[in-house]
């Protein structure tokens, strides 16, 4: 029997089949476990099942020695410092596939919101401002015919591109490797930054990718242009998105991810009326959660219990 960690209360379904065959303490907050109470909940276990919430660097696995197995609840794995469990051969798991639909489905969901003002559209008939059928009133964008840019052509890029070809918009994407989509040319950066009316990212976030928009890309992108993050917050460096829309280059932002998470306060993001922010839920569907919470606890077992795990960023380390 391994001791496991799971840092937050997760599906029902996925926690009984850990319990079943191992020793389970959850976090009982519904907030991120601090770095101390991690440390100590780590200090004799055998398995963690993490959140992206949860920061899992080197000083996290030097007080943690028993640790085999680091089982991330997200596609994304920028919280865990993956090179510090691969020279300790610990695997880091995480749950790819389950949740592209539901993320695709979120980016739709954020693109014709911004298309055709529907947050604006609520408030005016809330504030009471309806008053009639007015031809100008609240004129939008037509996707039919319009330029979709997706920057990160991987499974949720491509989901996003099928949901766009019902939509008749016209797509281009950017990606290390060409993919075969029958309709989705492939470009360089700069191109699609200056044809997208809608430019969506799906991006993992690296090194590489921190603040992939910045200033000088703002400065090239379609003037009333349309950008969609539904990836990481810290591709794009926030501070200078502000000042992009002030200049109309984009003129509007759908964020479902910020850079920090949550925003504070003062965050002048917030009290612009060119931006639309929810709070990180490409996956949230019970559905898709309920599958994530699955996928990381077999993953997690998997290792405990010796067997290949379905999906590890760093098979490497696997004898
Ligand atoms: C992920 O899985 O990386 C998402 O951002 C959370 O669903």
């Amino acid at each position: 029997m391994s001791r496991i960690f799971v840092t937050r209360a997760i599906a029902e379904s996925a926690l009984s089949k850990l319990r079943a065959r191992h020793q389970v303490d959850v976090w009982p907050q519904p907030s991120p476990v601090p770095a101390d109470a991690l440390a100590t909940a780590l200090r004799d276990c055998d398995g963690v099942l993490s959140l992206l919430t949860e920061r899992i660097d080197e000083t996290v696995l030097a007080g943690a020695p028993k640790l085999k197995v680091v089982s991330n609840m997200a596609v994304g794995v920028d919280n865990i410092d993956v090179a510090a469990c691969s020279a300790r051969k610990i695997p880091v798991g995480h749950t790819p596939g389950v949740l592209t639909q539901a993320t695709a489905d979120l980016t739709f969901a954020l693109l014709l919101a911004a298309a055709r003002r529907l947050v604006e559209a609520d408030a005016f008939v809330r504030a009471g401002k309806w008053r009639t059928w007015d031809p100008s009133l609240l004129l939008g964008r037509e996707l039919e015919g319009a330029t979709l840019g997706i920057a990160g052509f991987g499974a949720i890029g491509q989901a996003v591109a099928r949901r766009a070809v019902g939509f008749g918009l016209r797509l281009l994407y950017h990606s290390r490797r060409e993919v075969d989509f029958a309709g989705a040319t492939p470009v360089d950066k700069r191109t699609l930054l200056a044809e997208s009316d809608f430019l969506s990212i799906h991006l993992p976030l690296s090194g590489e990718t921190r603040h992939w928009l910045s200033t000088a890309d703002f400065a090239q992108m379609k003037p009333g242009s349309v950008l969609i993050n539904a990836a990481r917050g810290p591709i794009i460096d926030q501070r200078a998105l502000l000042a992009a829309l002030e200049t109309g280059q984009p003129g509007f932002a759908a964020l479902d991810v910020t850079d920090p998470e949550p925003p504070g306060a003062d965050e002048p993001l917030l009290r612009s009326s060119r931006v639309l922010v929810l709070p990180h839920l490409g996956s949230a569907t019970l559905e898709t959660r309920t599958r994530m919470a699955n996928l990381a606890a077999d993953n997690l077992l998997d290792v405990l219990e010796g067997r290949r795990p379905r999906h590890v960023v760093n098979p490497q380390v696997l004898s």
